[in-house]
């Protein structure tokens, strides 16, 4: 949540912001601010919304070689321009962006800066004020820096100018990622290195409370005592193009019909010599070793983590838990004897689940992070990585993430059931390659799915998704897409679970969308669309060939049964972006949400 940018060279500083600030939108849209230092001093120019708002207030006359930005996700204070970031100091000497939760900031007011006029409803204003403060008291900037460092509680990633030396961007981590890009007479900062990438693909990793003097020709890394970090660059192996719509009119179709080339990819990426599935031997000697696998993400990767584990149980015969990040943190259920952690998370920096890993470490437990981000937090910080190979996910809304997220957990029970010595029982790359091709077919399916779209989702105010067992699990990704860009009103429920309670809600019209993709469930999950029926829903089947009826409204290419979540989740992709679409939704950047969450 929240992007950073920061320039100090010998070019115009605001056009490089804006175009990292339009690269981290995605972050967050709720306001857009860039701040630059010249002769005269540091100019403000901030607007409440889009980057787009933000380019058309700026003063096009104004020169200036440094300069920091920000995207905001609102956390503390309505998504106002007073909110918006840059924050100055009382007498604006200090000029700071930043992204994170500072968790003591009440505290810290009224012990420190009772005097001074808040000018925002931030959390962030405080820091400024603090430093203010302290150079107030005479210390030098840096000095002042890193005490107000040591007083804050909670999570910062933060760019700061001084208008009294304008030469330097001073900038600290703790917890929310940030980047220093290395160039040749000029450096930048930013949240992640694609925001950048068109300046530099030379980077240097900051670890948690550290800070960092940034000069055009020079960076300094300290430790929050005061005493200096060596570190390595390394090359963000990113291309500009990798994040470009091309033909297609947003980030989410185009990234759908990705899925079916994406997965014949992460084939080839887990293929050893001998075209064998193949996963390093250290994960799979922790996954021998293992009593219990605790799957542990949020949100859309959550739901794949409750595939994964019908996966797991199912092909290797490890038992799995799955829990939502944000509860396990602190409400940890009782843990088997050897546990084994695997974190999954499309971009490696969600705060909640890097709470946990962080927790589960600091218990001397093994963790793996499944991740599409190299050099993410997650990533970085688990004894060892998997990579999803799906290039950037920029739609907030996630979907090939999801596809690719069960594919290689599909590959990583099937590696762990033969290296135990039995079969899975599958011929996993046969089946995946079946998979890919079942893509490609409703990928092309889009006017059949537009159509019923139109037909259920038009103008309803909620909507149900049910399905039993795998088609459960679906069912929660299906509904989490719907609501979260066409803002229907959407709920997933296992088929017998509706005549609980829930079927209270069933009105005339109603739609109700039923997954049928199971044999042995089949008749069931039938049995609970006439339960529904009968009292006036709308329902929807979608099934699979083989078990097909004439009600049914829309039938999948046939699969594998472990393996249809990759291609039944299409449709609900699908059906979600034309509710989104015929509802003049922003589909790409829906409100209130943010692509990368780094606040718990
Ligand atoms: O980057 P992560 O996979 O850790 O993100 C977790 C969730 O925030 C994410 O999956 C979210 O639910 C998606 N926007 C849903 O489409």
């Amino acid at each position: 949540m929240c992007g950073i940018t920061g320039y100090i060279g010998t070019e115009e500083s605001k056009e490089i912001l804006l175009r990292g600030l339009e690269k981290l939108e995605y972050r967050g849209y709720d306001s857009a601010g860039i701040a630059v230092g010249n002769k005269d001093g540091v100019h403000i120019y901030k607007e409440k919304g889009r980057v787009a708002n933000l380019r058309e207030a700026i003063d096009s006359d104004i020169s200036a070689q440094i300069g920091i930005g920000h995207t905001r996700w609102a956390t503390h204070g309505k998504p106002t321009r007073d909110n918006a970031h840059p924050h100055q100091s009382a007498s604006k000497r200090f000029t700071l962006v930043h992204n994170g939760v500072i968790e003591n900031y009440m505290m810290l007011k009224s012990n420190y800066l009772q005097d001074v006029h808040f000018q925002s409803d931030t959390d962030t204003e405080v820091i400024v004020q603090l430093l203010e403060k302290f150079t107030e008291q005479g210390m030098g900037t840096e000095e002042a820096f890193l005490k107000t460092l040591n007083l804050l509680d909670g999570s910062y990633a933060i760019a700061l100018l001084d208008q009294e030396s304008t030469d330097v961007i001073y900038v600290a981590k703790n917890k929310s990622p940030i980047l220093i890009g290395v160039g040749n007479d000029f450096n930048v900062v930013a949240s992640d290195a694609m925001a950048m990438i068109h300046v530099t693909d030379s980077y240097m990793e900051l670890m948690d409370k550290e800070m960092v003097t940034v000069k055009k020709d020079s960076i300094i890394i300290k430790n929050l005592e005061g005493e200096k970090q060596d570190r390595a660059t390394y090359k963000a192996e990113i291309h500009e193009g990798d994040i470009d719509k091309g033909i297609y009119p947003h980030f989410m179709l185009k990234e759908i019909d990705e899925q079916p080339l994406m997965i014949r990819k992460i084939i080839r990426s887990y293929q050893n010599e001998n075209e064998q599935l193949s996963v390093k031997s250290d994960i799979i000697s922790a996954m021998k070793e293992a009593s219990r696998i605790y799957i542990i993400a949020c949100g859309t990767s959550y739901h794949a983590g409750l595939v994964g584990k019908q996966f797991m149980e199912s092909l290797a015969d490890i038992p799995v838990e799955v829990h939502v990040a944000s509860e396990f943190s602190y409400n940890m259920p009782l843990l088997s004897a050897k546990p084994l952690f695997l974190f999954i998370s499309q971009s490696g920096e969600t705060a909640d689940s890097r709470t946990a890993l962080v927790r589960v470490k600091e218990m001397g437990f093994t963790t793996i992070t499944i991740t599409n981000v190299p050099g993410s937090t997650l990533s970085r910080e688990a004894d060892y990585t998997m990579y999803l190979h799906a290039g950037p996910e920029l739609a907030v809304a996630s979907t090939k993430a999801y596809s690719a997220q069960l594919t290689v957990l599909a590959i990583l029970a099937d590696v762990a059931s033969t290296s135990n010595g039995k079969s899975s029982g599958i011929n996993l790359i046969s089946e995946l390659s079946i998979i890919a091709n079942a893509m490609e077919v409703l990928c092309n399916s889009k006017t059949e799915i537009e159509k019923i779209a139109t037909q259920y989702l038009s103008t309803t105010r909620n909507c149900f998704f049910i399905g039993r067992g795998i088609d459960y699990f679906v069912s929660l990704e299906g509904a989490l897409k719907l609501k979260e860009i066409s803002y229907i009103q959407a709920e997933g429920f296992a088929g017998g679970e509706l005549k609980h309670g829930t079927i209270a809600l069933i009105e005339e019209g109603t739609p109700v969308i039923a997954l049928a993709t199971q044999d042995k469930v089949n008749l069931s999950i039938r049995g609970n669309v006439k339960e529904v029926a009968a009292r006036g829903a709308n329902p929807c089947i979608i099934s699979m060939e083989g078990l097909e009826t004439d009600e049914d409204r829309f039938v999948l290419p046939k699969t594998h049964e472990l393996l249809t979540p990759l291609i039944s989740v299409i449709t609900f992709q699908l059906l979600a972006y034309y509710a989104a679409l015929h509802r003049g939704c922003d589909i790409d950047k829906p409100r209130n949400l943010a692509k990368s969450v780094t606040v718990e």
